[in-house]
């Protein structure tokens, strides 16, 4: 039986922290504006934030170019503002995640300012994965390749060459080195010391690089990486309280993500999967089973994930022919239908926490935002995804513009009314209608679904963490020759029921309908819906 820990069937609110709220109107989200909006996600129902990285940072990649781990970059804030974020936060009964990102730091690291200055084979050098150029040096060490595009390799003053999985601006460390394990660990007691109820553990799965593969299992899903999260696992455990370590692992197999979450490594991890998966029956059914079936030998919990800060927003991706998603193959600019998109994503909602486990919820998913895609000018994009892949990837930037809030135009109540700068990304004039304050109380709102389905959630003995049982009747109840329902009961008298036919269905028996992503018509389940029954 997977574990009851708090984590095993929260529901996780990711703030993406320079777009969430601006406390002192330059622009840019800050932690005086998250805590002042502690109350919005006390009523939204959830029980965890995670935030995003909020350390010193040149911001070469939205702070995930990091300059200091045991600090805020003045931007957002404090230490001591964090501290109280965490206290705050906690007494309105919402736990808190941080963000670590150990794969890489920033140039502007203290150890990697060492490490320049201290050239090559010195023990400064050896906590990163600088190698000589081949040739006569002018060539990069080896031929990789830059997630973000452009080669992996940078060239510093003295010749030698630095390898970057990311930008430039974000050196990797060398995992084999043991300065870098223990400093890792000690900046977990940092922040556990603190407070935090959990770690957030960015590009979990590339610690470790083997020179002698090709690109990119050189770095993918390494072996060598258990021992690393085994440590941090004793780390985590000699806290009170549950301390969740949670990993951000974009792995193809279901059995190598499993093996991350035995049960002396991380407590869960992201469901890509689910996220990329199309909005069809036998796809999702298919993830759902694979990955229960992949979390239980191992004793884990599942998670189901909609939408980060890295993905097309989904009402926008449900709105297109094509609904998966994949690096590389954004689909910007397509045709969209937003109309349908917020219906299926109003559908996925109620699948995804149906399911068991925990459930993440991606900032604006709640208000049904959709990606901004044409509307940013190319000259104000941020992402190093669009410089480095030549400006053919419009990168990330239009899941990340600023929340609106309330009023009828930009800053949309993102920053106080007195503001000095503009929202760091521009806002459609459109989103008038997608503010919080316009969705507050609006039965048919994303908002409201969002509210009354995680309240359901938290308080039903059914939902959270457990199993579910298909409904074998599904095929021959779903339109002749489809089987596009996806039906399963969960204890005690619960039963989600979707319908990605297209034909309206019957309701199975059952004794009161609960929620329905959408009116029913004529007691029927629409197209591009879910319900819960009570059964
Ligand atoms: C994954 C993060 O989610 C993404 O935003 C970031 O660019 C990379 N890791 C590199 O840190
Ligand atoms: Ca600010």
């Amino acid at each position: 039986m997977a574990s009851k820990a708090w984590w095993a069937g929260a529901a996780i609110y990711q703030v993406y922290v320079r777009s969430f709220a601006d406390g002192n109107g330059d622009g840019i989200g800050d932690l005086t504006g998250l805590r002042s909006r502690l109350p919005y996600l006390a009523r939204l129902g959830v029980d965890a934030v995670w935030v995003t990285p909020w350390y010193p940072s040149p911001m070469a990649d939205g702070g995930y170019d990091v300059a200091d781990y045991r600090a805020i970059d003045p931007v957002f804030g404090t230490l001591a503002e964090a501290e109280k974020l965490i206290e705050e936060a906690h007494s309105v009964g919402i736990r808190v995640i941080i963000d670590v990102v150990p794969n890489h730091c920033s140039t502007e690291h203290a150890w990697f300012r060492a490490a320049l200055a201290a050239g090559p084979g010195s023990p400064e050098r050896a906590r990163f994965v600088f190698r000589d150029g081949i040739g006569d040096g002018e060539q990069p060490p080896n031929g990789w390749e830059s997630i973000f595009g452009g080669p992996a390799w940078t060239r510093v003053h003295d010749g030698q060459w630095y390898l970057h999985l990311f930008d430039p601006g974000q050196p990797d460390f060398d995992w084999h080195n043991p300065d870098v394990r223990a400093e890792f660990e000690d900046v977990l007691r940092f922040w556990l010391d603190r407070g935090v109820d959990g770690i957030r553990i960015d590009s979990a799965a590339v610690l470790i690089k083997d020179f002698g593969l090709a690109h990119p299992e050189c770095y993918t899903d390494r072996d060598g990486i258990h021992e690393i999260y085994r440590g941090w696992r004793r780390v985590a455990d000699a806290y009170p309280g549950d301390r969740a370590l949670i990993g951000e692992l974009w792995l193809p197999d279901h059995e190598r993500f499993a093996a991350y979450l035995r049960p002396d490594e991380l407590h869960t991890a992201f469901n890509f999967q689910f996220l990329s998966s199309a909005w069809d029956a036998a796809a999702l059914r298919s993830c759902v089973d694979a990955t229960l079936a992949a979390h239980a030998p191992v004793d884990a919990n599942a998670t189901w994930v909609l939408s980060n800060h890295d993905v097309t927003r989904h009402v926008t991706r449900y709105g297109r022919d094509d609904t998966t998603f994949a690096f590389g193959g954004k689909l910007f600019g397509a045709p969209t239908d937003l109309a349908l998109g917020t219906r299926r994503a109003r559908a996925a909602a109620l699948l995804a926490m149906a399911l068991p486990g925990g459930v993440y919820v991606y900032q604006g998913e709640e208000l049904g935002l959709p990606e901004v895609e044409t509307e940013i000018p190319n000259h104000l994009r941020q992402d190093p995804f669009y410089r480095r892949s030549g400006y053919t990837d419009p990168g990330r930037d239009g899941c990340r513009v600023p929340i609106p809030w309330a009023g009828t135009a930009p800053p949309f109540g993102f920053s106080p009314p007195d503001a000095a700068a503009d929202p760091w990304l521009p806002q459609p004039p459109s989103w008038a209608a997608y503010t919080a304050a316009a969705e507050d109380g609006d039965p048919e709102s994303m908002l409201t679904l969002y509210r009354t389905a995680l309240r359901i959630r938290r308080s039903h003995p059914a939902l959270g963490a457990g199993g579910i049982r298909w409904r074998p009747e599904r095929a021959e109840r779903a339109p002749a020759g489809s089987d596009a329902e996806l039906a399963f009961d969960r204890d005690p008298g619960f039963a989600c029921v979707a319908n990605l036919s297209t034909r309206p269905i019957d309701l199975p028996p059952h004794e009161e309908v609960i929620l329905a992503s959408i009116p029913l018509e004529d007691g029927r389940l629409p197209v591009d819906a879910v319900v819960w029954l009570k059964t």
